[in-house]
């Protein structure tokens, strides 16, 4: 990991690849008519997505079922997927060909992702595949007002990369900076699944003595 940040540092500070604010990537696309290609996996672009963007995701969730994968979803379950709705995901080793085949590397394409990291992995890897066009959403789509891009899909682009028990519950920091500006009626949805998954839990695993330091455990994660 540390490796691939120098590299990816040495990429923008040589302007291999330029970088844009999603805001400014919002005017390029709509003022000079560029491409946005969004990386994301399904799983976060099914939530929302960039009207007349292109998807051709560099990793995307790992339908293989053999054993070594299935013990490792299990694991990653276990170890907090259930939390925070995480999937594995595994490298598509067909992104650059995928890309190729759409795009000619003179094309000027703005790669966005949901947090910027994976967009600046696909920056790397199309760059060394010939393409010299090549501009980067710094902070992904979590990083965009709404006004920046036109939007498609249900969510906003700031919850697209939440998912699993605490999107449901509304606890994640995504979800808290977003319900400030949101009426009542929004945080009561959460509150009313909150109570809801209490009483289910509460019948169905735990003593009413037991719950309370397992609700705060959970809280302070
Ligand atoms: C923008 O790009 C699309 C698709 O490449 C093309 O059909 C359209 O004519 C372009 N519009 C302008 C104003 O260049
Ligand atoms: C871009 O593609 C053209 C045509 O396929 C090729 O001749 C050229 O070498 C490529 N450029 C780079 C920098 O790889």
């Amino acid at each position: 990991m540390a490796a691939a940040r120098k590299r990816w540092e040495a990429l923008i500070r040589d302007q291999k690849v330029k970088v844009l604010t999603p805001k400014e990537a919002g005017y390029a696309i709509k003022l000079s008519n560029k491409t946005l290609l969004d990386v994301r996996p399904s799983t976060e672009h099914n939530k929302a997505w960039v009207k007349g963007s292109v998807w051709i995701p560099i990793f995307d969730v790992d339908d293989s079922s053999d054993l070594g994968t299935t013990s490792k979803k299990i694991t990653n379950f276990v170890m907090g997927g259930w939390w925070s709705g995480s999937r594995m995901l595994a490298y598509d080793k067909n992104f650059v060909s995928n890309v190729e085949e759409k795009f000619s590397n003179d094309t000027d394409l703005i790669l966005v992702c949901q947090k910027g990291l994976r967009s600046l992995a696909a920056c790397e890897q199309l760059y060394n595949a010939g393409y010299r066009n090549l501009f980067w959403v710094q902070g992904g789509l979590e990083a965009a007002e709404e006004e920046d891009f036109q939007r498609e899909g249900p969510q906003p682009f700031k919850l697209a990369g939440i998912g699993g028990m605490s999107e449901f519950l509304g606890w994640t920091d995504q979800q808290r900076t977003f319900g400030i500006n949101q009426g009542l009626g929004y945080r009561l949805v959460f509150t009313g699944r909150l109570l809801g998954l209490i009483i289910l839990a509460d019948a169905l695993f735990f003593g009413s003595k037991q719950f309370g330091p397992w609700l705060q455990q959970l809280q302070s994660h």
